[in-house]
C-alpha cells in the first residue's frame, strides 16, 4: 500500500537569473522589463534589435536604457551580448571586453526574428572568434541552418553536424551556448561535448510538443524558432533539464511580438514567457517529480558556467493558482503572455 507524500505547497530559490532574454527597445522594452526584473536578478539581453548591436558602444547605451525600465526598488542586471556579423572587427572584442559585454551571439543569417545582419558563413568570422577565445567571451548560437531544402524540424540536428562540431574542434578554448535547444540530438551533443559547451532550456519546449501550435486550429502563440518538437524530443529535454549536469540552465528565450504580427498571415516567431517565466519551468520540474533539481538549473549553473558569482537573494514560488491575464500593454499594441487566460498551480511571491 503507497503512502503519497504530501504535495510541496512552497519552494524558496536563490535568486534565478535568465540566460537568453529578449526586451526589444522603446515602449515595448518599457512593457516587459519590469515583468523580468520582478523574478531574476540577472539577464542575458539579446541583441537582435533593428539595426543589431554591434558595437560596444551601442551595447552600453543599451544597457542604460534597460536599466532605466527596472522599477524603484527592484535590483536587475542586463548583461549584454553583441550581434556577431560576418565584418564585426576582431578589434571590437576588446572594448566590448573592456565595456562589460559578456558573449556574442551568433545566428545564421536567415535563421530567425531579425537574423538578416547574421553570418553567412561562420569561417568569415573566425579573427573575431578567436579574439573571442582570447578574452573569454563567450559564443550564444542560435543553432539551425538556413537551407531551404533542409525539413524545418530537422534543421537543429543538421547544424550540429555541419557547424557545431567543426566550431568546437576549431575553438577548444570558447565557451560555447547552444540556445533554446529543442531535440534529443542536442541534449545529447551538450551531454557529452565537455565543460565548455552548454545549452539553455526555455520554458515552453520543456511544457509542450509540436501539437499545441495545432490544437483545434493554428495557435500563433505557441510558434516560436526553433519551432516545438514531437514528444520524444520534449521528454529529452526534460530528462537534460531535471538531471543535474551543470551544463543545461535556464534561458527563457522571452521573446515578446504584438499580438496583431503573431496573429498574421505570416506570423512573428516568439513566445512570451517573461510574466510567468518561473511560474511555467515550476510546472515543467513539478510534472517530472523533479522540484529539488530546480534551484541549481535556474539559480546556481548558469552563473558559474559564465563565470559570475551566484546572486544572494531568493525567490519563493507557492502552489497557488495564477491566472495568466489575457494581455498587455505594449507600446500602441497589445502583448498576449503564453498561457493567457489560463490558470497556472504556481505562483511567484
Ligand atoms: C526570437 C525573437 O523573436 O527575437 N524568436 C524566437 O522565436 N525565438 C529570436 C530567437 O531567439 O531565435
Ligand atoms: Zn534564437
Ligand atoms: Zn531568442
Amino acid at each position: 500500500m503507497g503512502q503519497s507524500l504530501p504535495m510541496t505547497s512552497s519552494i524558496t530559490l536563490t535568486r534565478p537569473d535568465d540566460w537568453h532574454l529578449h526586451v526589444r527597445d522603446g515602449a515595448a522594452m518599457a512593457a516587459v522589463v519590469p515583468h523580468t526584473a520582478a523574478q531574476f536578478a540577472r539577464a542575458i539581453i539579446m541583441p537582435n534589435l533593428k539595426p543589431p548591436v554591434t558595437t560596444a558602444a551601442q551595447a552600453i547605451a543599451y544597457r542604460d536604457r534597460i536599466r532605466a525600465c527596472v522599477p524603484a526598488g527592484l535590483a536587475f542586471e542586463p548583461l549584454m551580448t553583441l550581434y556577431l556579423t560576418d565584418k564585426l572587427p576582431p578589434e571590437e572584442i576588446r572594448r566590448a571586453k573592456a565595456a562589460g559585454v559578456v558573449a556574442l551571439k551568433f545566428y545564421p543569417a536567415g535563421a530567425t526574428t531579425n537574423s538578416d545582419a547574421g553570418v553567412t558563413d561562420i569561417r568569415k568570422t573566425y579573427a573575431t572568434l578567436e579574439a573571442m577565445q582570447r578574452e573569454g567571451l563567450l559564443l550564444l548560437v542560435h543553432g539551425e541552418v538556413t537551407s531551404p531544402e533542409v525539413d524545418l524540424f530537422d534543421r537543429e540536428a543538421a547544424f550540429i553536424d555541419e557547424q557545431l562540431i567543426p566550431l568546437r574542434r576549431d575553438f577548444p578554448g570558447l565557451k560555447i551556448v547552444m540556445e533554446h535547444i529543442t531535440t534529443r540530438e542536442a541534449a545529447h551533443y551538450v551531454r557529452d561535448a565537455g565543460p565548455l559547451t552548454a545549452a539553455t532550456l526555455t520554458a515552453h519546449h520543456l511544457l509542450y510538443n509540436r501539437n499545441a501550435i495545432f490544437t483545434g486550429g493554428i495557435r500563433p502563440h505557441y510558434y516560436c524558432l526553433p519551432v516545438l518538437k514531437r514528444e520524444t524530443h520534449r521528454l529529452a529535454l526534460v530528462a537534460a533539464a531535471t538531471s543535474g549536469h551543470p551544463n543545461f540552465f535556464l534561458g527563457t528565450d522571452s521573446a515578446p511580438h504584438a499580438a496583431h504580427l503573431k496573429e498574421h498571415a505570416v506570423g512573428c516567431a516568439g513566445c512570451y514567457t517573461g510574466f510567468n517565466a518561473m511560474e511555467l519551468y515550476a510546472q515543467a520540474f513539478d510534472a517530472a517529480g523533479a522540484l529539488d533539481k530546480l534551484e541549481a538549473f535556474a539559480s546556481f549553473f548558469g552563473a558559474d558556467f559564465y563565470g559570475l558569482p551566484r546572486n544572494t537573494g531568493t525567490l519563493t514560488l507557492r502552489r497557488e493558482p495564477l491566472l495568466v491575464p489575457e494581455a498587455f500593454a505594449y507600446g500602441e499594441a497589445q502583448l498576449k503572455p503564453l498561457c493567457a487566460g489560463e490558470t497556472l498551480a504556481w505562483k511567484a511571491a
